[in-house]
């Protein structure tokens, strides 16, 4: 496998890009090959609509891995990602596969979403856009089309504790479901998960991390 140089991609001196371009400079993927939980499961509550595939956007795609699985589903997917190296791990990851997806490299924070899709996933990614964070989860959940599903988690957020700590934001479930009116959204799961991971434990010293997590199709 072809490596990645570390000190190709080191002139973006934002935290964020600095601490995932990093993350996804060697050859192994950081999170793994297979998709995640919340994609399989976006993909079965929507898919049976849409034999014949549909429109897919992974928001925040890292290296790839759940948007190779929208592409090996039928949808024409694409997927943003502002890293160097993400996009590179993604291309190729793509590439391994013989699957097609569109990979743009921007910053989410300055995206403008001119496109509606079938499915949308932000996974893990929205809480690391700071002061832009709220604004753009709004712009992301506009990007869903009528019919269309979006999977979505987030850190959690006590109901003690601000909604932003060191750069990062939090959400509790309440406020998460309140950008989900029922007169515009059928909720198809939401829930508050404690996710154990080797990555999670080592960062945060042995405790695993809340995340608030969505599933709900735009019916109006
Ligand atoms: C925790 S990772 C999750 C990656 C992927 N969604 C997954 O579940 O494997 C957060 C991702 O968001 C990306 N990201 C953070 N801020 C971004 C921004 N402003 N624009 C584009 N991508 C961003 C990071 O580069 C990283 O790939």
């Amino acid at each position: 496998m072809m490596s990645i140089h570390n000190d190709q991609f080191s002139t973006n001196q934002d935290p964020q890009y600095k601490l995932w371009n990093s993350a996804y400079a060697g050859d192994e993927y950081y999170y793994g090959s297979e998709p995640g939980p919340l994609a399989r499961r976006a993909v079965r509550y929507h898919h049976p609509n849409y034999p014949q595939g549909g429109t897919a956007l992974d928001v925040g795609c890292g290296e790839g891995q759940d948007l190779a699985f929208l592409a090996e589903c039928g949808y024409t997917a694409t997927g943003i990602e502002f890293t160097a190296h993400g996009v590179i791990k993604t291309r190729r990851f793509l590439a391994e596969r013989s699957l097609q997806a569109e990979v743009v490299t921007a910053d989410i924070r300055t995206y403008s979403f001119n496109q509606q899709f079938d499915l949308v996933l932000v996974v893990n990614t929205i809480q690391f856009l700071g002061d832009a964070a709220s604004a753009c989860l709004d712009r992301v959940i506009h990007a869903v089309a009528t019919g269309g599903v979006i999977g979505l988690s987030i850190f959690a957020r006590e109901a003690d504790q601000p909604s932003m700590q060191s750069s990062v934001f939090f959400m509790t479930l309440p406020e998460l479901m309140e950008r989900f009116p029922p007169d515009h959204w059928q909720m198809l799961e939401a829930s508050q998960l404690w996710q154990w991971s080797p990555r999670t434990v080592h960062k945060t010293f042995g405790k695993p991390q809340a995340f608030v997590t969505l599933i709900a199709q735009r019916i109006a």
